[in-house]
C-alpha cells in the first residue's frame, strides 16, 4: 500500500506525459516520454515519442506509435536488425517529421524498414554499425533503404556504418542514393565513416537539391568525386582527410561553384590535411588568395614536409612569408657580394694603373706634401 502511494506520488512529480499510457497510446512505450514539448529551432511544440536508454532490443513497441507522433526520438538501446515494417505494415505516420535513431548497435536494415514515412524530413542513424557488403552469404546490402523518404532534407549517418565497411560503403552509397529517389535532400552527413575511394566519381549527381556535404574525418585521398554535378553544393566539409594536395584542375572545378559562375559562393573546409609542402602547395596557397571559394580557416592551414628524416608541420601563411624572407635576403647578400667585387676591381684598376696616376696627380701631390712640411716646419719654430 505504501509502496503504491509511492508510485502515485513519483508519478505526479514526473514531467507531463512520462510514463502516460494515455499519450503513449501502448503500455509498451509506458517508460518512454510521450507528450508535446516546444522545439526551439522550430519555435512550436511538437508531439515528441522519447525513448531513450530504455534497453530495448526490438522495435516491436513502435508499430503501436500514436498517429499523434511528430518526432522519434528512439536511441541508445540494443536493436542489432532493423526488421520490415518498423511502424507497423498498414500505418501512415503522415505527422512524423523527424526519425533519430543513433546509437542503437543497429547492424541490419532490412527491406521496407521505414514504410509510409512521407513526412518525415530528418532521419539521424549516427553511431551505428551498420553493415553494407555481403557477409556470410547474407547480403546486408538494400539500395533502396531510403526510398520511401519522399520529403527527405536531412539524412545523418555520421559514424553509423560498421568499422572497415569504408570501401564497400563507398562502392554501394551510389546505388543507395540512385535508387532511394532523395530529390530534396538538402544536407547529408558521412563524417567517420572510413571513406577512402568512390567507386563512382558521380556519386552525389542523383541528389539534385544537395547544399551541404559533410565527409570530414574519412580518409579521403583527393578530390575524387564529382562536384560540378551539384549545382546547389553550398558547403563541402573535408575537414581531417587524408587529402595531399589538390590539383589545378580540382581548383577550377571548384571555381565553377563559386561566383561569378554561380550567384551564390561555396564554403569549403579542408582544414587538418596532411598536405605536402611542394609546388602544389604553393598553387594552392595562389589560389586561396583569389578564389571566390570561401575557404574556412584558410589562415590556419598547414603542410607537412619530412626533411633529413625530420618531420615539419609549416603554416601555409609562414611558409609564403619564409619564402619571401628568402628571397629578400638571397638579395641581400647577392647585393653585399656585388659591392665587394665592384670595390676590389676598382681596387685592383686602381694599382694597375698608379703609374699613370702619379702622372696626373703627381704635381698636386708633391704641392701638398711640400706645404705640410712647410707647415712643420712653421710649427717648430714656434
Ligand atoms: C538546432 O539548431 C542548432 C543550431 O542551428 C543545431 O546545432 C541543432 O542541431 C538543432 N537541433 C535540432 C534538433 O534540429
Ligand atoms: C530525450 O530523453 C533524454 C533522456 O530522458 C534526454 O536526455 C533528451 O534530451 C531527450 N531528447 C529530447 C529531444 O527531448
Ligand atoms: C498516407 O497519407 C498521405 C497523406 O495524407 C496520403 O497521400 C497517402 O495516400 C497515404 N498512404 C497510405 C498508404 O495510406
Ligand atoms: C559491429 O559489428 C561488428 C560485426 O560486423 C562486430 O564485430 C562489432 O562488435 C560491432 N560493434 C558494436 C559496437 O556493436
Ligand atoms: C521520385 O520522387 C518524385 C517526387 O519526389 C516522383 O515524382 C518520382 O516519380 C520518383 N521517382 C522514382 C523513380 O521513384
Ligand atoms: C561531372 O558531372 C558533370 C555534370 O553531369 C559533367 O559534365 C562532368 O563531365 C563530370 N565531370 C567528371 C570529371 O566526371
Ligand atoms: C593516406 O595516404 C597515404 C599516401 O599519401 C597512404 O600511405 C596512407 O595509407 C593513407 N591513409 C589512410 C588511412 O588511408
Ligand atoms: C560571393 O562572393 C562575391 C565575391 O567574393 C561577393 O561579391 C558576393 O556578394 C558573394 N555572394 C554571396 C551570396 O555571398
Amino acid at each position: 500500500m505504501k509502496l503504491l502511494l509511492f508510485f502515485c506520488a513519483l508519478s505526479y512529480f514526473l514531467p507531463p506525459g512520462f510514463g502516460s499510457v494515455n499519450r503513449c497510446g501502448t503500455p509498451l512505450l509506458q517508460r518512454c516520454f510521450c507528450g508535446l514539448q516546444f522545439i526551439d529551432n522550430l519555435s512550436k511544440s511538437m508531439f515528441v515519442v522519447n525513448c531513450t536508454n530504455l534497453g530495448f532490443t526490438n522495435v516491436d513497441m513502435l508499430s503501436q506509435l500514436t498517429d499523434d507522433t511528430e518526432i522519434l526520438i528512439f536511441t541508445g538501446n540494443h536493436l542489432g536488425t532493423l526488421p520490415s515494417n518498423v511502424f507497423g505494415e498498414d500505418r501512415n505516420m503522415t505527422k512524423l517529421r523527424v526519425i533519430d535513431m543513433s546509437n542503437n548497435g543497429i547492424h541490419d536494415i532490412k527491406g521496407k524498414a521505414f514504410h509510409h514515412v512521407v513526412g518525415v524530413t530528418r532521419l539521424i542513424l549516427n553511431h551505428n554499425n551498420i553493415s553494407i557488403a555481403s557477409e556470410e552469404e547474407r547480403n546486408f546490402h538494400h539500395p533502396r533503404v531510403f526510398s520511401n523518404f519522399f520529403n527527405l532534407e536531412e539524412l545523418h549517418l555520421t559514424n553509423a556504418f560498421t568499422d572497415n565497411a569504408g570501401a564497400a560503403l563507398a562502392d554501394d552509397l551510389h546505388d543507395i542514393f540512385v535508387n532511394s529517389n532523395l530529390t530534396k535532400l538538402y544536407k547529408l552527413h558521412l563524417e567517420w565513416n572510413e571513406i577512402r575511394n568512390f567507386k563512382d566519381q558521380r556519386v552525389f549527381c542523383d541528389l539534385p537539391n544537395l547544399h551541404d556535404i559533410y565527409l570530414g574525418d574519412n580518409y579521403i585521398p583527393s578530390l575524387n568525386f564529382n562536384v560540378t554535378c551539384l549545382p546547389k553544393l553550398r558547403y563541402l566539409d573535408l575537414e581531417s582527410n587524408n587529402i595531399t594536395k589538390f590539383t589545378q584542375s580540382d581548383l577550377d572545378r571548384l571555381d565553377v561553384l563559386a561566383y561569378p559562375n554561380r550567384k551564390d559562393n561555396l564554403t569549403l573546409n579542408i582544414g587538418s590535411n596532411p598536405f605536402r609542402c611542394d609546388t602544389a602547395i604553393k598553387n594552392l596557397y595562389n589560389w586561396l588568395h583569389k578564389t571566390n571559394v570561401m575557404v574556412k580557416n584558410r589562415d590556419t592551414l598547414q603542410c607537412h614536409q619530412t626533411k633529413y628524416g625530420t618531420k615539419y608541420i609549416m603554416n601555409l601563411k609562414n611558409l609564403a612569408e619564409l619564402k619571401h624572407a628568402k628571397i629578400s635576403q638571397a638579395l641581400t647578400v647577392l647585393l653585399v657580394i656585388l659591392v665587394l667585387i665592384l670595390v676590389t676591381l676598382l681596387g685592383a684598376y686602381g694599382y694597375l694603373k698608379k703609374d699613370s696616376m702619379r702622372g696626373k696627380f703627381g704635381p698636386f701631390l708633391e704641392a701638398v706634401s711640400r706645404k705640410v712640411q712647410y707647415n712643420r716646419i712653421d710649427s717648430q719654430d714656434v
